[in-house]
């Protein structure tokens, strides 16, 4: 029996994306499982993510050739090494009231003769999927995002990569902070979960972490950096989410207006703070915001053997008809839970077990 599936990948791009994909593939044409599975795959990767499914003419070659791309191993020989998604992907919510694309991606699935579909996404874009398979295409879901803000998973790829980066960044400006004795302010992503910036922060040694979970106040922040610079250190590093505020304020926003799925451009409250450390002490402050630095370059070691394990998995799931699930990581062991459950709720820093509110800094918990 041969079986079509197709691939796509959908919202902010990260590490982790194209490892899985290779190793999706690899799965899928390993020759020695033919026997065992009972069937043959044919894997299409869809270029550009929802837009793809949206935009194609199946009828029209040149439309079919533009986006899709036929994967085997040769064409994703060496795809687990690099960051970003060779797919493509896009911001498009194909969901939006006023212009819902589901009927046209149903019709193309079926005229494309998708037998699966495999979604790398986020909570948004997995709860378009989630939709498509509410409609009757058999979908499977990958976690990604560098948030990690997926519930009924432990992981989400992307998120170790964009730790090590916020890591390695904040070793870069240690040196300049101490050389000369200024306070740091960094800006990393994060919209409503803080797990970037409390890990980041945790294995940096940030002195000061703060997340969209609990509302900062802005004096309590100005007092621990002096009673820091009192005891004698030359510089700080306090490490933002993006989605973090002072109580009482709303969320700092880059720029006006909302992307496909409602939510507001956040960034810039990072300069916000340092501005206000400025002004209530002597303390010379910089602010840097990693924006999507923290997203780019090539997968860690963890990113790539997450990817492979959700890949391989997604075809298991496949083959066991598993359909309407995502794959999950669950104390060490790759499961599938119904992407409902998964959608159900964000997963956000539980602020009781991991985050010290007096101090602004992680409860040394094992997360
Ligand atoms: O969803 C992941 C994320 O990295 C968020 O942390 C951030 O707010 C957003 O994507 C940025 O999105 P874009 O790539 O559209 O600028």
């Amino acid at each position: 029996m041969k079986v079509n599936v197709g691939v796509l990948s959908a919202g902010g791009d990260c590490p982790g994306i194209n490892s899985a994909v290779h190793w999706l593939v690899n799965s899928a044409l390993d020759r020695d499982l033919v026997p065992v599975r009972g069937v043959m795959f044919n894997i299409l990767g869809i270029r550009d993510g929802w837009k793809g499914l949206v935009e194609i003419n199946p009828d029209k070659r040149a439309s079919v050739n533009q986006w899709i791309m036929r994967l085997d191993n040769d064409v994703v020989r060496t795809w687990d090494r690099y960051g970003g998604t060779r797919l493509g992907t896009s911001r498009i919510n194909p969901l939006a009231p006023q212009d819902d694309k589901t009927e046209i991606i149903v019709k193309n699935c079926k005229k494309l003769g998708l037998d699966a579909l495999v979604v790398l996404g986020g909570s948004e874009n997995l709860g378009v999927a989630y939709r498509l398979y509410k409609e009757g295409v058999k979908i499977i879901g990958i976690p990604k995002t560098i948030d990690k803000d997926l519930s009924e998973t432990d992981y989400t790829l992307g998120f170790d990569s964009a730790v090590n980066i916020i890591t390695e960044d904040i070793d870069r400006l240690r040196v300049t902070a101490g050389s000369h004795n200024r306070i740091f302010v960094v800006e990393c992503m994060g919209r409503k979960a803080g797990w970037l910036a409390l890990e980041g922060g945790e294995a940096s040694g940030a002195a000061i972490i703060l997340i969209p979970e609990h509302d900062f106040l802005m004096d309590r922040v100005v007092e621990l950096l002096k009673m820091r610079k009192k005891a004698g250190e030359r510089y700080s590093i306090v490490l933002i989410s993006e989605g973090a505020k002072p109580r009482g304020m709303e969320p700092v926003r880059e720029r006006r207006g909302k992307d496909g799925f409602g939510h507001f451009y956040l960034g810039g409250v990072g300069g916000f703070v340092a501005e206000e450390i400025e002004k209530s002490s002597n303390m010379e402050v910089r602010y840097v915001a990693l924006r999507h630095l923290q997203r780019g370059g090539a997968p860690t070691a963890y990113d790539r053997r997450m990817g492979r394990k959700f890949g391989v998995a997604a075809i298991d799931m496949i083959v066991n008809e598993d359909f309407g699930r995502m794959v999950a990581l669950h104390q060490g062991r790759i499961e599938s839970v119904p992407l409902k459950k998964a959608l159900d709720k964000l997963h956000l820093v539980d602020v009781e077990q991991y985050y010290n509110t007096k101090n602004y800094r992680t409860l040394d918990q094992i997360i």
